[in-house]
């Protein structure tokens, strides 16, 4: 008797499992962009664990490594394109070897501070000057006159800015907006809080109050790869410049940016994102010391090992195209430059082959700092869905392409967002299959 209700414990427990993947797989609509990534992974802990991995599907481009590519089956590989997740710089670092490895001890980076006679108390002297060289270097930046914010990523100097930016004797919160189709984590690292400073007001195309504002321009933009100004022109606004990809991988570079803030950050430029390494270069002195003060009370700073980390990598680009005449090796920016060159070219082949898709295009100009002429590389392809199809996210999800849907960037379903810096075996997957889809 008790070895029976033990057996059937085992039977409800198998059969509740099997219940879970197929409710899963019927509730995937409902999930927000921010839990898919982690809930990709425990389904795929839940249903499709240790050998039982080879007969199922498998999704690609998920967590740390390649490693897991021998077990793939390659036409029925779920293939993960949702994040721009940039694994493609790896093969370029592993390289390095040496030149950028960085060691420390036990003993180093023990002290919250880092200069204490700067604005930026916690910015580290080597990653200061690392940034303001590479800036020269390339040509995409006036760094002279500005002070430097560092931050955990990009994203937490975005927060950083809006707190800055924001009144905080007003009656109502600011009104925040971006031009869509606008970079998904705007609206939710905006009011994700709550925040009695600060509300996201939707599409700075559509904004006609006659209210303060703040508004973000991303040039290249995030999703679509446009080169974009700011668009509401009116008396009561304020500007930060997102210029997470104006690099010369990505964007012909014509001048450098010269606006009150500017954000960049390694995750894009070089390819670090697990760093968290993200800079400001902010005009004024008071704007600097506020978004200090909010990293302050945020993370009481920026981690040191991560700073040094990315001086060193920064440094090491810089000195690449420094002596890029005398030496053999490829510099960092063109290696980055021909990848994303043959992969536009592979996925715009791939889609001439089918009606079903169509993409952007981009006019051509003269790089100041590669002397190429060419049209934009965007981190992102800004897919778009012909015919009768409306919800471009699922029709993909059908042919095991993950991708983020146009909704997310306030725009219309009709299109997807496709990261184009995933590691090569995923990219030639979705050039592989995208011509091959029919319905
Ligand atoms: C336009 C834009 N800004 C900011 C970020 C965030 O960068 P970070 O990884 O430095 O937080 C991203 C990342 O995708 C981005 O596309």
């Amino acid at each position: 008797m008790g070895d029976f209700v033990f057996n059937l414990k085992h039977v409800l427990v198998v059969s509740l499992a099997m219940n879970m993947c197929l409710i899963w797989k019927i509730s995937y609509d409902e999930e927000t962009v921010a839990n898919k990534w982690s809930s990709w992974e425990q389904k795929l802990g839940l249903c499709f664990n240790g050998e039982k991995h080879k007969d199922h599907d498998t999704i690609l481009a998920t967590t740390s490594s390649a490693a897991a590519a021998p077990f793939v089956r390659e036409n029925t590989a779920v293939i993960n394109l949702d994040h721009g997740d940039p694994t493609m710089y790896e093969n370029f670092w592993k390289q390095k070897g040496k030149e950028t490895t960085v060691v420390t001890s036990s003993w180093q980076h023990i002290s919250y501070f880092s200069d204490i006679k700067n604005i930026c108390w916690f910015l580290e002297r080597g990653l200061m000057s690392a940034i303001t060289r590479l800036h020269k270097v390339v040509g995409n930046a006036v760094t002279e006159g500005r002070h430097i914010v560092v931050g955990t990523g990009s994203s937490q100097l975005y927060q950083a800015a809006l707190y800055a930016l924001s009144p905080h004797n007003a009656s109502e919160p600011i009104n925040v907006v971006s031009a869509a189709p606008f970079y998904s984590s705007y609206p939710l690292m905006t009011d994700y809080l709550k925040s009695g400073l600060h509300k996201w007001a939707g599409d700075a195309k559509e904004f006609n109050k006659q209210e303060p504002y703040i508004e973000l321009v991303t040039s290249p933009n995030n999703p679509d790869g446009s080169t974009r100004q700011d668009v509401v022109k009116r008396d009561k606004g304020i500007l930060i410049h997102d210029l997470a990809y104006y690099w010369p991988q990505y964007t012909p570079i014509l001048s450098p940016a010269d606006y009150d803030i500017m954000l960049f950050t390694v995750s894009k430029s070089t390819g670090h994102a697990g760093s968290r390494i993200g800079w400001a270069l902010v005009k004024d002195r008071e704007i600097a010391r506020k978004m200090t003060t909010f990293i302050e009370i945020n993370t009481i700073g920026v981690s040191k090992d991560s700073q040094i980390r990315a001086a060193k990598i920064l440094e090491a680009i810089s000195d690449s195209c420094d002596h890029a005449n005398e030496k053999d090796a490829e510099t960092f920016f063109d290696y980055s430059y021909k990848l994303m060159a043959e992969r536009w070219k592979e996925i715009r082949e791939a889609v001439s082959k089918t009606e079903l898709f169509s993409l952007p295009d981009f006019q051509q100009e003269t790089c100041s700092f590669s002397g190429r002429t060419f049209g934009q590389l965007p981190a992102f392809a800004w897919l778009k869905c012909e015919g009768d199809v409306d919800d471009c996210e699922g029709f993909l999800r059908k042919h095991k392409i993950l991708t983020r849907g146009g909704k997310h960037f306030g725009a219309s379903m009709k299109y997807v967002r496709v990261s184009m810096l995933s590691r090569e075996k995923e990219f030639k997957l979705l050039t592989q299959r995208l011509p091959a889809i029919v319905s």
